[in-house]
């Protein structure tokens, strides 16, 4: 075998290079030594999106795109959906363990006694209309809850830190819970510290009369299961979001507002609310051929909850989330629009427009329908996956703050515009 270099020959001025190879990776900074004289600034990669740049090295979540593999910190996702809980999960992406039975016990006690939010924060609520999508007040409240906290701003004191990651994970639900009710003209439930963290979530949510409000088992499972599959997805937009903001060493409340504001694009954590709209508007099985044709002619409308930029297999998140939704549909009753998605996928995977371009159902494609069929309005989708996606963010931002290699995110850019030209005052335009 070779060396572990690159040699790049610049065809302008007939020089060569040699740069280092390490981890399949060549460093975008070593280029900017291919020059054709003093002045020219160097060669720059051009990658918008990021199609084929890594920004951090990490050590969270490994996917394989291809095989379909999903793993946090090396566990397969598979074996976490089955035996872990939400909360031993969230540990385990922050810590980089899965706790022992002290560490668990402990981390339990502190998000439980965490989820309340200071009643000040309620007015901030308050002032959203009744009709206010739940993800704009979650992101507002997020931003607003870090005021509360401004010891939140010494980032790099790890006590100060972990306290913010605590207050973050617990008052999620209980934001969420409070913006629900808001938009039901509901009083608000408080948490209730006897519930797991997905049961005390339903109590806040659905609690009406019942003087103690237990959830139904089964649903409060699924509903674990789901926050772990939601937990952390590596360098997403959300997450990418996360770190470009933290990287201003901005305290970590206004940084999760930012994340979770890439997270409520359409493309991105929006996609369940959409496939619920798109199977509502088929209609009915006869017109999935209608349907498909429409997004095979690129007429603007996409098959919502397919492809991923990373899966070019079936996401292995939206195999064991079919698996739950037939254990909610147990439970409440099924979803009609079941077999029209059902049938979608189907004929989706057996059609050359997907097959050609590796287009397999993500994560999005059923979750809506299991929320759907656990009385969660559409609104209210994008928050079920802000809610665990808490604690991944909170990890990848934690290893960013550590890592010695990051420094404040700052892309190139390829200037476009306008050449230098004098200011035209404004009666000699034209
Ligand atoms: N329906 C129809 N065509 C599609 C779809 C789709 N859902 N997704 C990709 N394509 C086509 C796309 O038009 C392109 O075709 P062509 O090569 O002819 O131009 C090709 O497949 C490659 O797609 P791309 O847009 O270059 O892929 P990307 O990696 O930039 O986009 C994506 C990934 C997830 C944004 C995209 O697949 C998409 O818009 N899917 C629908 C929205 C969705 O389900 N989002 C949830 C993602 S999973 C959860 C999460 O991470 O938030």
């Amino acid at each position: 075998m070779g060396s572990n270099t690159l040699t790049i020959t610049d065809n302008r001025t007939g020089k060569k290079y040699e740069v280092p190879i390490k981890e399949g990776t060549i460093k975008a900074t070593d280029l900017r030594q291919i020059k054709t004289g003093e002045d020219d600034f160097g060669v720059m990669t051009y990658d918008p999106a990021f199609m084929n740049t890594a920004a951090c090295r990490s050590a969270i979540t490994y996917i394989d795109g291809d095989k379909g593999i999903l793993e946090y910190r090396g566990y397969p996702i598979e074996q976490l959906a089955e035996k872990s809980t939400y909360l031993e999960t969230a540990y385990l992406l922050v810590y980089g363990e899965l706790p022992t039975a002290t560490q668990l016990s402990e981390w339990q006690y502190n998000i439980t006694h965490h989820t309340f939010i200071n009643e000040n924060l309620k007015g901030v609520l308050d002032a959203f209309r009744y009709n206010a999508h739940p993800m704009g007040i979650l992101i507002a409240m997020i931003s607003a809850m870090g005021t509360f906290y401004p010891e939140a701003k010494n980032i790099f004191d790890a006590e100060i830190r972990q306290r913010q990651i605590y207050r973050l994970v617990a008052k999620m639900i209980t934001i969420a819970g409070f913006s629900y009710r808001h938009m039901m003209g509901m009083p608000k439930v408080y948490p209730d510290n006897d519930l797991s963290y997905p049961g005390n979530f339903l109590n806040m949510m659905f609690k009406t009369t019942e003087l103690k409000y237990q959830p139904n088992r089964a649903l409060e499972r699924a509903l674990e299961v789901l926050f772990i599959l939601h937990a952390d997805h590596e360098q997403n937009c959300s997450t990418s979001a996360m770190r470009v903001i933290g990287s201003s060493q901005v305290d970590p409340y206004s940084a999760v507002a930012g994340a979770a504001a890439a997270l409520y694009g359409p493309l991105h954590g929006g996609a369940n609310e959409q496939v619920i709209r798109m199977l509502t508007e088929i209609g009915s099985k006869q017109n999935i051929p209608a349907f498909i044709k429409k997004v095979e002619a690129g007429e603007g409308v996409k098959l919502m909850g397919f492809g991923h930029r990373v899966y070019k297999n079936y996401d292995p998140r939206a195999k064991i989330i079919k698996r739950v939704a037939y254990e909610v549909f147990e439970v409440n009753g099924t979803n009609p629009l079941l077999d029209i998605a059902l049938e979608l996928e189907r004929i989706a995977l057996e059609d050359d427009y997907f097959i050609k371009r590796k287009l397999y159902p993500n994560v999005d494609f059923y979750s809506g329908l299991i929320y759907q069929a656990m009385k969660f309005p559409m609104d209210m989708f994008p928050v079920l996956f802000a809610i665990p996606r808490v604690s991944g963010w909170l990890a990848q931002w934690q290893e960013m703050l550590e890592d010695p290699d990051q420094k404040i995110s700052r892309p190139r850019q390829i200037y476009v515009g306008a050449k230098r030209r004098d200011f035209v005052p404004i009666e000699r335009r034209k």
